[in-house]
């Protein structure tokens, strides 16, 4: 709530600024916004893309950023040079005390404006080319397989959490398995990581396990420079580290980014898609009746869910206009990737899941837009597409064991996820 305090006012134009200022502060509203119910995204984007495209909201920390809710205005903050990524920089939009604390520290490319941007993110890019994927499926075909098969020989009669039993170690396994992470340790490796983003535990059991993360990841590096072999860590330091282009903490830095950056949303896409086709049966039928459907499947389930919606801030380095408003240097700006998803100027009917949907030149915003695009999307849309041609294959009967409205989703004001899904078959 707004609570006015005694101000000094100096001149007639001042008085008049700061009434402005003052009745925009009152009325701004709070962000992140909640979603209603479930996985639907928030009621407030869909009002606002109507009304007020690019407006203001506030902070946690009182502090207000500029919100910009529809597809063509989000693709031109995205791509908009003059916009920075920089969370260092004054009036860079955090969302929480836990992001300010992380702005401080030394940025990796997800951080970084150009030339900086590229010249670090094409040091792991080559390993996450469409083609580099594409080699790869059969290995994640295999881990897919191998963790139904374990999932199905415990049983099917009693319930069990298909998350802890599959979405998780998915995600997990194949990124460690990139980076160079030895079989042996996935498992302890994706429990330490399920307790640093998981958001039950506590926040010094969440901070531990951060640390935890991070002494294998420098120790992994160690073991690299030593002995290299042909994983993403030895490229860093083979290709990097050794030549001196970089230091031996960006070198970890780098591969932690790639060790949780998309690990929860990944989980997250996985879970979300196993209840939209509980939510469509008559979609879930055709997958079941022709598994080739898993790519236009996932396609139609990164737009309608959009697990990774925070992310996609930025900050002004001059002033600029955008949709009739003046956003000054220094202000933040969130774009709000999953109302442009939404936006039916775009995607016709866009609250329906259709996966038969005809698609425009325009790409949906689930992976981002520009530059800071996501770097592994070919790897993530490969997961999806082959745990959606596997999963109902494999078994035909899976059913949700609790009913559709008493999934326990995460919270309502952060990125949308499901935190456990228990299934039978
Ligand atoms: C379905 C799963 C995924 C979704 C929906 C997703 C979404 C996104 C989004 C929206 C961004 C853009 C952020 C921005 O503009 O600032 C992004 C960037 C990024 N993602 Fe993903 N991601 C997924 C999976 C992954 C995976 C599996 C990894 C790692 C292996 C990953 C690593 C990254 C990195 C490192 C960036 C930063 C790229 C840059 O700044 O140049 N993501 N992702």
């Amino acid at each position: 709530m707004f609570v006015s305090r005694p101000v000094t006012i100096g001149s007639r134009a001042s008085i008049r600024l700061t009434r402005t200022a003052f009745r925009s502060i009152a009325t701004a509203p709070s962000f992140p916004f909640s979603r209603p119910r479930g996985a639907e995204p928030p009621a407030e984007y869909a009002k606002l893309r109507e009304t007020d495209p690019v407006s203001k909201v506030k902070l946690w920390d009182g502090s207000q950023a500029w919100l910009v809710v529809k597809h063509k205005d989000i693709c031109s903050v995205l791509t908009d040079q003059r916009l920075s990524k920089q969370r260092n920089r004054p009036g860079f939009p955090e969302l929480d005390p836990g992001g300010k604390e992380a702005a401080k520290r030394k940025p990796t490319f997800v951080d970084m404006d150009p030339p900086e941007h590229m010249q670090q993110r094409s040091m792991v890019e080559p390993l996450f080319t469409r083609d580099q994927i594409d080699a790869m499926r059969p290995h994640i075909q295999k881990t897919v397989d191998t963790l139904l098969a374990d999932m199905i020989k415990g049983g099917g009669k009693t319930a069990v959490d298909i998350v802890e039993k599959l979405a998780l170690p998915t995600a997990s396994y194949i990124i460690y398995g990139i980076l160079g992470v030895p079989f042996a340790d996935l498992e302890y490796l994706t429990q330490q990581a399920a307790i640093r983003s998981n958001g039950s535990a506590t926040a010094t059991a969440a901070s531990m396990a951060n640390q935890e993360l991070l002494n294998y990841i420098g120790k992994l590096v160690d073991q690299r420079v030593a002995e290299p072999k042909s994983d993403l860590i030895s490229k860093l330091v083979v290709e990097q580290l050794n030549p001196g282009h970089i230091q031996r903490d960006d070198a970890i830095q780098m591969a932690f980014l790639m060790l949780v950056a998309g690990n929860a949303t990944m989980v997250n896409m996985i879970n979300l898609g196993i209840v939209t086709l509980f939510e469509n049966p008559s979609q879930l039928a055709d997958l079941k009746k022709d598994p080739s459907l898993a790519p236009q499947f996932v396609e139609e389930l990164c737009r309608f869910h959009t697990a990774s919606a925070m992310a996609t801030r930025r900050v002004a380095k001059v002033d600029i206009e955008l949709g009739g408003k003046t956003i000054k240097a220094g202000e933040g700006i969130i774009a709000a990737t999953q109302s442009g998803n939404r936006d039916a100027d775009i995607f016709p009917n866009p609250d329906t899941f259709d996966m038969y949907r005809k698609r425009g030149a325009e790409s949906a915003l689930g992976y981002g837009y520009g530059e800071h695009r996501c770097v592994a999307e070919w790897l993530a849309r490969a997961e999806l597409e082959i745990v959606f041609s596997t999963l109902f294959q494999r078994l035909p009967d899976l059913k949700l064991a609790v009913p559709l409205d008493q999934i326990k989703y995460s919270d309502p004001s952060k990125d949308v996820g499901i935190t456990e899904l228990p299934v039978t078959w």
